[in-house]
């Protein structure tokens, strides 16, 4: 049977070193957002997996809510063009937002959210993201809950996909290149 683990060259952060980060991360949450039962966005489909831990993790009420924009579609670039798929279904006006990504690439997916986001008028906007490739941003963007840094490679795993594939690797690794050559 086809094994998808074979497809990595390289782990980065294995399931125990993300479930470790996001305990301390959800500690720092439990503090910052006591009483202020937070809405947890979650970006589809990529976030689902550090919502479910992320979610899990806290202490506090909280709720949960899911917009689905594509920025890749099927291929290994960004296209920059940034698409709503589906829309929340909660009014943000006074509530404190918590945007979950699983990575921030070149930051434009985030840059237009966060934007649109901003003009619903939450009672804050803050960001949580499992991981970075500081060397991929193209735009500036103030995340206050960061997991891990990446290298800029394809990274694959714990929602990071190729064409849909591999979001359901436990670990982070590097994709093979012959994957996607
Ligand atoms: C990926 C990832 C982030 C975004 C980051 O989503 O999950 O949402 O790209 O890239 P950026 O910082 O360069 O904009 P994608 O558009 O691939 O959709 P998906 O979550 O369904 O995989
Ligand atoms: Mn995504
Ligand atoms: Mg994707």
């Amino acid at each position: 049977a086809a094994d998808v683990t074979a497809d990595l060259t390289e782990i980065l952060f294995t399931r125990a070193q993300i479930d470790e980060r996001i305990a301390e991360i959800a500690a720092r949450i439990d503090a910052d957002y006591a009483d202020k039962n937070p809405l947890l966005i979650g970006v589809l489909n990529g976030a689902v997996m550090v919502m479910s831990d992320l979610s899990r993790a806290l202490s506090i009420h909280c709720a949960m809510d899911w917009m689905a924009v594509s920025s890749y579609g099927m291929g290994t670039q960004s296209s920059g063009v940034v698409r709503i798929l589906k829309d929340l279904s909660t009014d943000l006006e006074g509530r404190h937002v918590l945007v979950v990504e699983d990575i921030i690439d070149t930051g434009l997916t985030l840059t237009y959210l966060m934007q649109n986001l901003a003009s619903r008028n939450p009672a804050s906007l803050e960001i949580m993201t499992m991981f970075r490739k500081p060397d991929a941003m193209k735009a500036e963007i103030d995340v206050k809950y960061i997991g891990y840094d990446l290298p800029n490679q394809f990274v694959v795993g714990y929602g990071l996909d190729f064409a849909g594939r591999y979001r359901n690797l436990n670990d982070v690794g590097i994709l093979a290149p012959h994957v996607y050559s």
